[in-house]
């Protein structure tokens, strides 16, 4: 039933159905290697990883399975804030971390270093390299692709995708408003990139050569069909991994996404100082309407960072970062592999429905 399309063959992989890779520690080698070998494309989240801890992790993903998977970067620049910026950023906090009990700390650095990430994704000849918020100079590219690296860029309008097919990527993910996360928005406003994954998808590949990826809201079978019936070759899911076995999220986290509904998120710059869907809580209430305050990504994301761990120890949902998708009444908690199954079978049950022998 599932044929080959351009998508699967690049990828090298059964099923066109690919695992977002997740930074933060929920998209970690054992969620990757499961949804791999079950014939998907895993991905690890590797934006807030050391380099060595992302060598470290492809290597363990190998240990794993021999099947191809990806790994995911954040395109961040070295920040560099005015002192005045800083203050503002930490006035905004204080009371959250008087609150909390905890002290004001300085943080040790805004972001890893991409560039040196980079070096450990040449040299470790990893097959599928995906990214977002913005198009790596060309030079790395360029690297990877010698390396024999395919590369799926983000796009969330179709002019992205126009200047990601000019920078010469082999796939492009359409990230609708739906998805949850960051938004991938690299040219224009943040508000132009909010387009609906239904009305992106059919866009995106009459605008473009490449197979679009279709990503936001995704959380099943008739996900699968339906984005595949716009035109989309394959599908990104993000926030149905969160609530696998294989998941590294937080249980609190999880157990949010489960309970969630189809209005529990929004989108807010709050924690990260860029725009993210994520579940609606007491942190994102409390700085809700000081948008202008709110330091750019990376820096708030390093300034919010201590918050977030001490909520994370504390198992206290209303101050941690709870990225998630429109799809939540969708979620289940089931294996990872189980779960890329029963999306394709869903997804041929759509198909018999409509009396079509598609492939
Ligand atoms: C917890 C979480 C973390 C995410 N982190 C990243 C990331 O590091 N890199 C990335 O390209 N996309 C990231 N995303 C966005 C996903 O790639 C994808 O666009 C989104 O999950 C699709 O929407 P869905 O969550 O409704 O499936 C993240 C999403 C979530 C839910």
């Amino acid at each position: 039933m599932w044929g080959e399309n351009r998508l699967t063959r690049m990828l090298g992989i059964r099923y066109p159905v690919i695992q977002a890779g997740m930074a933060g520690g929920a998209a970690m080698p054992e969620l990757v290697a499961a949804v791999s070998e079950a014939g998907g494309l895993g991905t690890l989240g590797a934006g807030y990883l050391s380099p060595e801890g992302i060598r470290e992790a492809i290597r363990e993903i190998r240990s794993r399975t021999d099947r191809p998977f990806a790994v995911n970067l954040l395109v961040t620049q070295e920040p560099s804030p005015s002192a005045e910026e800083l203050q503002r950023g930490r006035e905004l906090l204080a009371p959250v971390q008087r609150e909390m009990g905890l002290e004001p700390g300085e943080p040790a650095r805004y972001a890893p270093s991409f560039a040196a990430q980079m070096e450990v994704l040449v040299e470790e000849k990893i097959p599928v390299f995906s990214f977002t918020f913005a198009i790596p100079e060309q030079k790395w590219l360029n690297r990877l692709k010698e390396e024999g690296t395919i590369l799926i860029g983000t796009a969330t309008t179709v002019r992205e995708g126009k200047l990601l097919e000019a920078a010469g990527v082999d796939l492009v993910t359409a990230q609708g408003a739906e998805a949850g996360g960051h938004r991938g928005t690299f040219a224009g406003t943040y508000e132009q990139g909010m387009v609906g994954t239904m009305a992106l998808v059919p866009q995106l590949v009459d605008g473009i050569g490449l197979p679009v990826i279709a990503a936001g809201g995704i959380m099943d079978g008739r996900g699968l069909a339906a984005a595949l019936a716009l035109g989309a070759e394959g599908v990104q899911m993000g926030t149905a991994f969160l609530t696998c076995t294989e998941s590294g999220a937080h249980e609190v986290h999880q157990a949010q996404i489960l309970e969630g509904t189809e209005d529990s998120t929004v989108v807010t710059r709050a924690f990260s100082g860029k725009p993210a869907r994520g579940i609606r809580n007491r942190f994102i209430d409390q700085l809700a309407g000081r948008e202008e305050e709110i330091p750019p990504y990376p820096v708030q994301n390093a300034l919010t960072r201590e918050i977030r761990q001490a909520a994370a120890r504390r198992k206290d949902p209303e101050r941690m970062s709870l990225w998630a998708g429109q799809g939540l009444r969708l979620s289940r908690r089931q294996g990872a592999g189980e779960l890329v199954h029963q999306v394709v079978t869903e997804a041929e049950a759509v198909w018999k429905r409509f009396g079509d022998q598609k492939g």
